[in-house]
């Protein structure tokens, strides 16, 4: 059987395949990103849903328009993207089947094989699986607790000329980090200086903790260059795979035409759940519950992590998302942490998969604090703690 080229050397992580194992219950993970059970709205949704089966069945269980949902779209734009200090209209958004359909789009419609792809060292997995697979050719900018450094940008961006700059400027996946306003606006420079598509991928941005929002990438993009993902998994349910995308139409129109071609349109009555529960006004009571809920977590988890971990591992008080990001001495393998760390019954997730240039962030690891309630939060860091002073007394 003929496997593509395109899928070559595209392996689905080691560890990826590690945590399939991890269906024991009795394991306290700090792997995935996924959002808190409890902080899914169930009964609004289960009564929104009865109501739009009882008054409008017959739109919603029949084919719909791969543009979206009308009233997706049309929240998005009324509600959604003004509390963003953005507008639009219906031709600069598209509706998706969560926003990794986005990133698959936006290859389709952009990227040649060979093409030069910017990307934030570390950066999100599923990302980079996508780039792979569209046959990018990777350059790397790094990110800093304070987020990207514009100077540093400006240099990768100078020397390789990407096509497209993929980012999360807000609470990153993995580090957490948030990228500053006045980078965000060099950036919106940068892509019209260098004719660069910038995608603004923020599934994080709502969940903050403490402390201001910080002005979007799109809000200072006088070029028409930078697109932005928004995706409700985070905030409402990652399950109902609902996102849309806003920005230029044309290439809205190009990634419509491949989204005709990957799965028609995404489906209506998840699209439909958002919008009623948007056009209902629950979005912003529900964003600062669950914020405070995971700030607690978060809270918990530095709190444990302060008394258990050794002096010597680093990580920052995260202000928003779902991660902390940890960074152990230089000649530490997290992989091995990791190994060892299952075996105690504690998962996370190794950062060097979430790095591009080869060999990189072996010593560095991601924790994810929303899935756990906070008894278990503090037993598996206690867990972890001990395991890195064992491992450092191997040494
Ligand atoms: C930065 C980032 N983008 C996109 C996604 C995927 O979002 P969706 O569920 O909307 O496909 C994730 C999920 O973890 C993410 O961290």
């Amino acid at each position: 059987m003929q496997i593509a080229e395109r899928m070559q050397g595209v392996s689905g992580s080691a560890i990826r395949e590690l945590f399939k194992l991890l269906g024991d219950p009795a394991i306290i993970s700090f792997g995935g990103g996924n959002p808190s059970k409890a902080c899914f709205p169930k009964e609004v949704i289960r009564e929104i849903t009865d109501e739009l089966l009882r008054d409008k069945a017959d739109i919603l269980l029949q084919y719909g328009a791969t543009e979206g949902y009308m009233p997706l779209r049309r929240a998005y734009l009324d509600y959604i993207l003004p509390g963003n200090g953005l507008h639009g209209e219906l031709d600069n958004v598209l509706a998706l089947t969560g926003s990794m359909q986005g990133l698959d789009l936006l290859c389709k419609a952009v990227i040649n094989p060979g093409d030069v792809v910017l990307v934030e060292e570390p950066s999100f997995l599923g990302a980079l699986q996508t780039f792979h697979v569209a046959q990018a050719k990777l350059v790397t900018v790094p990110i800093h607790t304070d987020g990207i450094h514009a100077d540093e940008l400006e240099e990768v961006v100078k020397k390789y000329h990407p096509v497209m700059f993929y980012c999360i400027p807000t609470f990153q996946n993995p580090s957490g980090y948030v990228t500053g306003a006045a980078t965000r606006k060099r950036i919106a420079e940068l892509a019209a200086e260098y004719n660069m598509l910038v995608i603004e991928d923020d599934p994080y941005a709502s969940l903050r903790f403490t402390g201001e929002k910080v002005p979007t990438i799109k809000s200072f993009d006088t070029s028409d260059n930078v697109i932005v993902l928004t995706s409700f998994s985070k905030t409402i349910s990652p399950g109902l795979r609902v996102a849309l995308c806003f920005g230029n139409k044309d290439l809205i129109r190009k990634m419509t035409i491949a989204k005709q071609g990957s799965d028609t349109h995404s489906p209506n009555l998840n699209q439909a759940i958002v919008a009623e529960f948007i056009n209902r006004g629950y979005m912003d009571k529900h964003i600062e519950f669950i914020s405070g809920v995971y700030a607690k977590s978060a809270n918990c988890m530095i709190e444990a992590m302060d008394k258990y971990f050794p002096e010597w591992v680093r990580y920052e008080r995260p202000v928003g998302g779902l991660f902390i990001w940890c960074t152990l001495p230089e000649g530490w393998e997290a992989d091995k942490l990791f190994r060892r760390a299952v075996e105690r019954k504690v998962a996370f997730v190794p950062g060097e998969p979430f790095h591009t240039t080869p060999g990189a962030g072996k010593n560095t690891f991601r924790l994810n604090f929303s899935a756990e309630p906070e008894e278990r939060i503090v037993e598996g860091i206690k867990r972890l703690g001990d395991l890195i002073r064992e491992m450092k007394a191997e040494m």
